[in-house]
């Protein structure tokens, strides 16, 4: 890759949960365009894996634990202490409740352990970035949400909820950092093969990809991590200049159709 074709040639990265899955792809990608990535996880050896493969040159890997309001600030102040800036605040990091049907079994302890990684993390990585990003007037905030960020019944209820306070979040911040120039965006995929859903749905490899294909809007291709990837960077790169307050669907139109009456449905595909 050229100087010329490297979208985001001279920024500064910081990703949430970078040491595996959706995060990991992002991080190696922004690094192709000319990132400095800083990798912020609880998972050091993986973290420490990615930036190795990275490159040490263009990458560090810092302990940070996002329900933690001291290592978030730290992990920023790390970024701007290393790099001297940064412009892009990426909060990746997320978890899943235990797969249960009825409310009654959902333990309180659950509910709160993922809204403090999903929701209270999002909230830290978004104000202490700010606390960075205002004084420069500039800078690109993105999270992940997911489909659940707009649709019920597909997820967990404590995971549902966060997903949707990481859309109603993007909003409120897009609004309040709109006057320093700073974007603030999220994107919502479909299912992905991680260890976050391969975890929760018990399926690996080509069962996983085989289920989630079956009941995808969209056929003949899979959603990857790396399709999320590329959003990720379209978001953070300039090409997104006038992009803020958006949630970026990523699913091939499944949170668009109710699949229990879809009038195009050809006899010959059903
Ligand atoms: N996999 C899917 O189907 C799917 C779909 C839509 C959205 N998402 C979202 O994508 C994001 C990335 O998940 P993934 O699928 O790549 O899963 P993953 O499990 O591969 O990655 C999640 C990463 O977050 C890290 N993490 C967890 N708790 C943390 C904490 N307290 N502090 C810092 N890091 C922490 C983990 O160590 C891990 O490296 C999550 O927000 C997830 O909810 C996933």
């Amino acid at each position: 890759m050229t100087t010329s074709t490297r979208r985001l040639e001279g920024k500064v990265a910081l990703i949430t949960g970078a040491a595996s899955g959706v995060g990991e792809c992002s991080a190696k990608l922004f690094a192709e365009h000319g990132a400095k990535i800083i990798i912020a996880d609880i998972q050091d050896q993986l973290g420490q894996a990615v930036c190795e493969r990275i490159g040490r040159s263009n990458s560090i890997y810092i302990h940070c634990d996002v329900t933690n309001e001291e290592d978030v600030k730290n992990a920023i102040d790390t970024a701007v202490a290393t790099y001297g800036k940064l412009d892009i605040m990426y909060n990746n990091a997320g978890i899943m409740d235990p797969k249960k049907e009825r409310i009654i079994d959902n333990e309180k302890s659950d509910f709160e352990r993922v809204l403090s990684v999903n929701v209270t993390g999002v909230f830290l990585g978004m104000k202490h970035a700010a606390r960075v990003m205002v004084p420069a007037r500039a800078g690109s905030i993105i999270s992940t949400a997911s489909i659940v960020s707009n649709i019920g019944g597909v997820c967990p209820h404590a995971y549902t909820c966060s997903k949707h306070a990481i859309a109603g979040l993007t909003k409120n911040l897009a609004v309040e950092l709109g006057q320093f120039g700073i974007r603030v965006n999220c994107l919502s995929p479909y299912a992905l093969d991680t260890p976050q859903a391969t975890g929760f749905t018990g399926l690996e490899g080509e069962a996983f990809k085989d289920m989630v294909n079956s009941i995808a809007n969209l056929k003949g291709v899979t959603l990857t991590t790396d399709d999320v990837a590329k959003a990720a960077l379209f978001l953070a790169s300039d090409d997104a200049k006038y992009i803020s307050g958006h949630n970026l669907f990523i699913d091939g139109g499944f949170s668009i159709v109710n699949p229990s009456f879809n009038m195009f449905q050809y006899p010959e595909n059903s």
